[in-house]
């Protein structure tokens, strides 16, 4: 049990010392809709998300998660989205926007 959490802590300390790369990292699984730099509209139906602003993309994201934002396909970005908690879509939206 001890080596576990101390396999988490350390796992976690290089997490956050490199939110720019948890962003690419977190991405990743997007990208395949969305395109590597958030530039296409996901099966035709998004708007192209690098050109949201980072609240826009929170408040998006968030709203998939708790049902108050989407249009027809809002369904595939709930899947997407459940997993992730506050502090992680903060800094997808940073990765997408920049
Ligand atoms: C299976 C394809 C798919 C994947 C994977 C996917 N998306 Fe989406 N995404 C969509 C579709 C389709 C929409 C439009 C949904 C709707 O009708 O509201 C969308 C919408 C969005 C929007 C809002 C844009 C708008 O049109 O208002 C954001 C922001 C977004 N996605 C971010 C992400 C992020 C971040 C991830 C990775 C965690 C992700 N998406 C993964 C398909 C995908």
């Amino acid at each position: 049990m001890k080596k576990v959490l101390v396999a988490v802590c350390v796992l976690f300390g290089l997490w956050s010392t490199s939110m720019a790369d948890e962003g690419a990292d977190l991405f990743k699984k997007c990208a395949a809709c969305h395109g590597a730099q958030g530039e296409k509209a996901a099966l035709g139906k998004s708007k192209i998300i690098k050109d949201m602003s980072s609240a826009q993309i929170i408040t998006a994201l968030k709203g998939y998660k708790d049902g108050t934002y989407g249009a027809a396909s809002k369904a595939i970005m709930k899947g997407q989205v459940a997993s992730l908690n506050d502090a992680q879509i903060t800094v997808l939206a940073a990765h997408i926007s920049k």
